[in-house]
């Protein structure tokens, strides 16, 4: 095996995101979603202070990231998307366990989302992780022949 197979055929690597992920956070966005944020819209979250993000990569690639937005000692997990070739694999679950760290070390103590009722992968991800169900919105996601609903999930930090 040639040392660009060995290298392209490595667990991704995590780190702290920025601006200059814009576009590629935009692209695999709008692969994840059926709306898609756009770059000047990821550009803006990623140069807020209060906006917390990791990536995670294999060489220049982007194969997942997530990114919240604290507020005093709570935050909310805006997004979180793993590239359909590297699913099912724990990418997710690595990025949240390194991106809990990091806004608990930033002072969050509860952290917030929302997932689709009919996410079961998301589900089973923030499930596995103690969040817990403290709301729901009915027909809140857009379907054919009816909208799904929204759960609110919480999780204590700390
Ligand atoms: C949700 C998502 C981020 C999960 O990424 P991932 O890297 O595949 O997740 P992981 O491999 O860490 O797996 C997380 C859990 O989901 C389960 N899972 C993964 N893919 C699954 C699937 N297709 N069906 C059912 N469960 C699945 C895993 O088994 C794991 O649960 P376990 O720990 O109980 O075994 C990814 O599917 C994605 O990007 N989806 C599109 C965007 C999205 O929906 N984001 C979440 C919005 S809240």
């Amino acid at each position: 095996m040639n040392l660009f197979r060995l290298f392209t055929r490595a667990a991704p690597q995590l780190a702290a995101a920025g601006p200059g992920d814009a576009a590629s956070f935009a692209k695999l966005h709008a692969a994840s979603f059926g709306r898609g944020w756009t770059e000047d819209e990821f550009e803006r979250l990623l140069l807020d202070r209060n906006v917390l993000a990791h990536r995670a990569s294999t060489g220049r690639d982007l194969k997942g990231f997530i990114l919240s937005r604290l507020a005093a000692d709570e935050a909310e997990i805006l997004s979180v998307a793993v590239s359909a070739s590297q699913r099912s694999r724990g990418l997710a679950g690595r990025l949240l366990d390194l991106h809990l760290r990091a806004l608990a070390g930033r002072g969050a103590r509860a952290v917030f989302l929302e997932v689709d009722d009919d996410n079961v992968a998301a589900r089973r991800l923030y499930a596995r992780r103690h969040f817990r169900e403290v709301g729901r919105r009915e027909a809140y996601y857009p379907r054919p022949g009816g909208g799904s609903r929204a759960l609110l999930l919480r999780r204590d930090l700390g």
